[in-house]
């Protein structure tokens, strides 16, 4: 049988995580608790996002370094996912040793083959706090919805990516200043060159792991408006060293490192059990592992929200491709539409919706909200949390139909056959129309 490497989104570390987010990594547990009740060797990785704008930002706000900011939340974020009980085989962070290691490692195989390139562009920058505003340092009007509080990177409220010189009214999100355009060099990863070997395999591979339907159609589109060089570095100090030449005072970008978090979170699990038939590069560069499991071939499930679709399907799978070697890449793609909240979005930055930490202190045990959020999972269209239609479905569906079903069914084998069901013949009709 192939092994099942299963990864859910790595949730931002700035914040206690929500509904939204335990959406995906409880996802991905039902499907690894699957696999392996089926006998699949299986990986279900998982961890906290570190690096990035989003840390920094978060962390002038309450008066922390970045390093303390993302110890503090990331002991909070493994505390609510272990009182939901989620089965992760480890459950990591990308601010390790291992994750700076394979990042470089994968930059230079990239740069040696010659998918990078450099150009200077003009970006903004905050005279009054001295710095480029890189991603959620600015904000301003979205040029495609109207939204008047998009981020630098993208738009909170449609989604799309956006470049911070894009934004229409730019201001610093930290003093508000209007940001001057200046110029600076940055590193870009050259998809149109790679174009040529990913376009079939996304192709290939899309039909092949069935991915979701919103998956499909986004990248689709990516490809048919050709894809673009992207940035990968940044001009900012909370983050991975470049290391290149006249690079000393970047980092790479959040979102270049952010899904190799995946690879060196499973190194960083199989460095701490230390035994050599235990291999990270069993399961992600199977060609270069002598592990016993090796040679049964991995498929990687993902499972994502819909915003994080280009880069699961189009960045991370064309970075693994343009460094030569044969990594795993994504095989089936499992992403949901928006989980919204009452009639709003779910949003850590402006604290609405239902978090881990209120779930935990409801008094509502946690099986509960895991049945309520499989139940309402926004397969093919957005969906919502009310108050009032968890208590609806858990009373109605979970104890009236569920609970009821199997607490009659022990009753009944305890109360008739000393609770071991005896052997018995199947009625051949009642099987047949059931
Ligand atoms: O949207 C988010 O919360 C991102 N931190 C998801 C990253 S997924 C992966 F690539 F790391
Ligand atoms: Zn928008």
């Amino acid at each position: 049988m192939n092994r099942r490497l299963i990864t859910s989104a790595l949730p931002y570390v700035n914040n206690i995580p929500h509904l939204g987010n335990l959406l995906q990594v409880l996802s991905a547990d039902v499907f690894a608790r699957f696999c392996r009740s089926k006998g699949y060797d299986t990986m279900y990785i998982c961890g906290t996002d570190e690096y990035g704008t989003a840390t920094e930002t978060r962390a002038l706000q309450e008066g922390k370094s970045p390093r303390e900011l993302c110890d503090y939340y990331h002991a909070i974020h493994k505390d609510i996912y272990q009182w939901f009980d989620i089965s992760f085989d480890n459950f990591g962070r990308t601010s390790t040793e291992q994750q700076t290691e394979i990042v470089q490692s994968l930059f230079k195989m990239l740069d040696e083959r010659g998918f990078i390139t450099e150009k200077t562009s003009t970006q903004l920058y905050c005279p009054k706090c001295e710095r480029f505003l890189a991603d959620r340092f600015v904000s301003g009007t979205c040029p495609s919805c109207g939204y008047e509080d998009a981020r630098g990177d993208q738009c909170e409220h449609c989604g799309k990516l956006l470049d911070p010189t894009e934004l229409q009214n730019p201001r610093c999100s930290t003093c508000g200043t209007t940001p001057e355009p200046k110029e600076t060099k940055h590193l870009y990863i050259n998809l149109p060159a790679i174009q040529a070997e990913y376009g079939p395999w996304m192709e290939d591979t899309a039909e092949k792991g069935q991915w979701s339907k919103n998956s499909v159609q986004m990248t689709q589109a990516w490809i048919r408006d050709g894809l673009q060089e992207r940035a990968i570095t940044r001009d900012l100090k909370w983050g991975i060293p470049v290391p290149k030449e006249g690079y000393e005072n970047k980092v790479f970008y959040v979102w270049f490192d952010a899904p190799i978090g995946y690879i060196s979170i499973t190194k960083e699990l199989t460095d701490k059990l230390n035994n050599p038939d235990i291999d990270w590069k069993a399961w992600w560069l199977p060609s270069e592992s002598n592990a016993s499991n090796a040679k049964n071939p991995v498929d990687l499930f993902q499972f994502i929200g819909k915003d994080n679709i280009p880069f699961h399907t189009v960045i991370f799978p064309s970075t693994l491709i343009g460094s030569g070697k044969d990594w795993t890449k994504l095989y089936h793609m499992s992403s949901t539409e928006y989980l919204n909240y009452e009639s709003g979005k779910f949003s850590k930055s402006k604290g609405i919706g239902v978090f881990g930490s209120d779930a935990k202190e409801s008094g509502i045990p946690a099986d509960a909200w895991r049945f309520y959020e499989f139940y309402n999972r926004p397969e093919k269209s957005d969906t919502q949390f009310t108050w009032k239609d968890f208590q609806e479905k858990v009373n109605s569906e979970l104890i009236g139909n569920l609970g009821n079903l199997v607490n009659r069914t022990l009753t009944f084998v305890s109360r008739y056959y000393d609770g071991v069901i005896p052997e018995g013949k199947i009625d051949e009709a009642l099987w047949a129309e059931i």
